[in-house]
């Protein structure tokens, strides 16, 4: 696997699968890279911290970052590329345009800016690697949503895939942030994907899965449309630690 720092420096032929990762990677991005390993002749990586998507500096500063364990992980998983650029790489001085991803709902009303930072680095990145598909995780669903409008609304000409969450035997979604919960708070992480997993088949599944947070206080519950599929999308704060998780209540992921 090759380590590629500079966008100039990025050589790539034939059909290309990107997978963006903000790295600390987990078994949940390992699936994200072994179906691009399937689909593709060339399997890149992005592992870039982007500070533009962080709304709180505390959460930016704490974020998990360990290059020479990805490294590992995207190697064993089939990764080619490595593309992991400094922030000045990405946003050199002088840098004004950004993505205007439109209205975002739930999770872009809880965290303002979020789906700026986040629609303007994947342009980047999209623009920078030219990819065939690129793979994103079911767990961010309206991330999902927003990459798809953009790529559709901006004629990126990108194959946006989706895959289901990878969740941990207990039921909790995995998440780099889960190793920053201290053993009492994971316990009471677990509450959200139970009450979500309440809410399916319930008349009123954001009733239903606001009864059943047992005392966890969300910042929003509320259904999505994804392509089709109905999605029920929680945030919840165990501790200093913002947590979101999902479950399709209806249809399937296109
Ligand atoms: P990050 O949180 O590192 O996630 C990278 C990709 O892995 C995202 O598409 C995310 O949805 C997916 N993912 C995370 N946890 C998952 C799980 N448990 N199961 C399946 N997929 C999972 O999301 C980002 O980084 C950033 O916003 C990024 C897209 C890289 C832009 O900076």
């Amino acid at each position: 696997m090759k380590i590629v720092r500079r966008i100039g420096e990025l050589d790539l032929e034939g059909a290309i699968g990107l997978v963006p990762t903000m790295g600390a990677l987990h078994a949940g991005h390992v699936s994200l890279f072994e179906t691009a390993r399937a689909e593709n002749d060339v399997v890149v990586a992005s592992l870039f911290v982007n500070p533009a998507q962080f709304d709180e500096q505390a959460d930016l500063a704490r974020y998990p970052r360990d290059e020479e364990r990805d490294a590992e992980i995207a190697a064993a998983a089939g990764v080619d590329v490595l593309f992991a650029p400094a922030a000045e790489e990405i946003y050199p001085p002088g840098f004004a345009t950004w993505v205007d991803p439109g209205p975002t709902g739930a999770e872009g009303d809880a965290r303002p800016g979020h789906f700026r930072g986040v629609a303007t680095v994947c342009l980047k990145l999209f623009n920078a690697i030219r990819p065939t598909r690129a793979y994103f995780g079911q767990k961010d669903a309206q991330q999902a949503i927003v990459v798809r409008r953009m790529v559709r609304n901006l004629d990126v000409g990108v194959d946006v895939r989706v895959l289901p969450t990878v969740r941990d035997e207990d039921g909790l979604a995995l998440s780099s942030r889960n190793v920053l919960l201290s053993p009492s708070e994971r316990e009471r992480a677990l509450g959200l994907p139970r009450a979500l997993g309440r809410a399916i088949g319930a008349d009123d599944p954001v009733a239903a899965a606001r009864a059943a947070l047992n005392g966890l206080d969300p910042d929003y519950v509320e259904l999505l449309d994804l392509d089709g599929a109905t999605v029920l999308a929680a945030a919840v704060r165990v501790g200093s630690i913002r947590l979101i998780d999902n479950v399709i209540v209806k249809g399937a992921l296109p």
